[in-house]
């Protein structure tokens, strides 16, 4: 099996890609290193053990990562994914423990464990991966691949007009690990929206007859509404479309290598990922940016994790 690190904050579209995870039966999720970010920390930690034994999988390691980004605080994603970041919906903890390592260290030790076969996924702010990197720089040449929830390829970003909510809330951790990596996947804000599946239809697919079901139908249901509001016919979930590119690759139809960086200092436009579509920088195409997924891939990997 594929050994698997996610690094995440859950989040409404972080636990449909968990499960979509947990459920992948070539791929072994060997911890959960947890960010700040749509909520904060205490939460985020919370809803990952939850998300762990809802899928029937709580002997997986849930460590804590920082609770603030390196820098500049910045606000949460409270608003889209409830004030626990699970759609407020009052469940009960789980009855596992986090662990007592650092997220920053797991990772750094789970890197040595499984250096050259670790894929680690990231579904929130860049804050973990970049402190680890700061502790050692060496990191990128264990990872077999690194596949990042991040950005907005053409500027057209969700919590700012140019910039994604995974850079936006920590640009400067984004900036040096999208730095660090010679190469990354990157499933971004803009393949979200061409990737979306009709209210209709999800809401079918959550009557399945299944815990997994029930939990992320209540979990998800405000963010839905919310969703719906704003955005009309189509549910869009980010980190289930990269979790889909990261556990099928295959199912990618089109991909574009261009040199991507993050802006860090600009007054409009901070924390927007910066594409050199024209290759005008003459930097390396460090990004491999996800343009077109198989649609009806990506729908039968979340059925079948909702319905497992
Ligand atoms: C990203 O921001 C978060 O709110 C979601 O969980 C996802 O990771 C989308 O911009
Ligand atoms: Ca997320």
């Amino acid at each position: 099996k594929i050994p698997l690190l996610i690094d995440t904050d859950p989040g409404v579209d972080d636990a449909l890609a968990l499960l979509m995870a947990l459920h992948c039966p070539q791929h072994e999720v060997v911890g959960l290193t947890i960010a700040a970010g749509n909520v904060g920390l205490r939460y985020t930690v919370r809803n990952a053990l939850k998300l762990c034994e809802v899928a029937g999988r709580p002997d997986i390691p849930v460590f804590a990562g920082c609770a603030e980004p390196l820098l500049h605080p910045s606000p949460d994603a409270a608003e889209v994914h409830g004030q626990d970041g699970f759609g407020d919906v009052g469940f009960p903890e789980a009855r596992t423990q986090v662990q007592d390592e650092h997220a920053a260290l797991a990772l750094l030790r789970l890197s040595h464990q499984y250096a050259g076969e670790l894929v680690l996924v990231t579904l929130g702010p860049l804050t973990n991966v970049a402190l680890a990197l700061k502790l050692d720089p060496t990191l990128p040449t264990r990872i077999k691949r690194l596949v990042v929830m991040a950005g907005a390829v053409s500027a057209h970003g969700n919590i700012t007009p140019a910039a994604e909510f995974n850079v936006a809330f920590d640009p400067e951790a984004a900036h040096l690990v999208l730095r660090a990596f010679p190469k990354f996947d990157l499933a971004d804000w803009e393949a979200t929206l061409a990737h979306g599946f009709l209210h209709r239809e999800v809401e079918q697919w959550l009557q399945a007859a299944s815990e997994r079901a029930r939990f992320y139908e209540a979990i998800s249901r405000n963010t839905r509404l919310w969703s719906e509001d704003r955005r009309g016919d189509h549910w869009h979930s980010a980190d289930s479309l990269a979790m889909a590119f990261a556990l099928d690759p295959e199912g990618a139809l089109e991909i574009a290598e261009r040199p991507l960086g993050v802006e860090l200092a600009g007054t409009l436009t901070r924390g927007a990922t910066v594409t050199d579509w024209n290759r005008q920088t003459g930097a390396p195409d460090n990004a491999r940016i996800l343009l077109r997924y198989d649609q009806a891939r990506f729908e039968a990997r979340v059925r079948a994790a909702l319905a497992a």
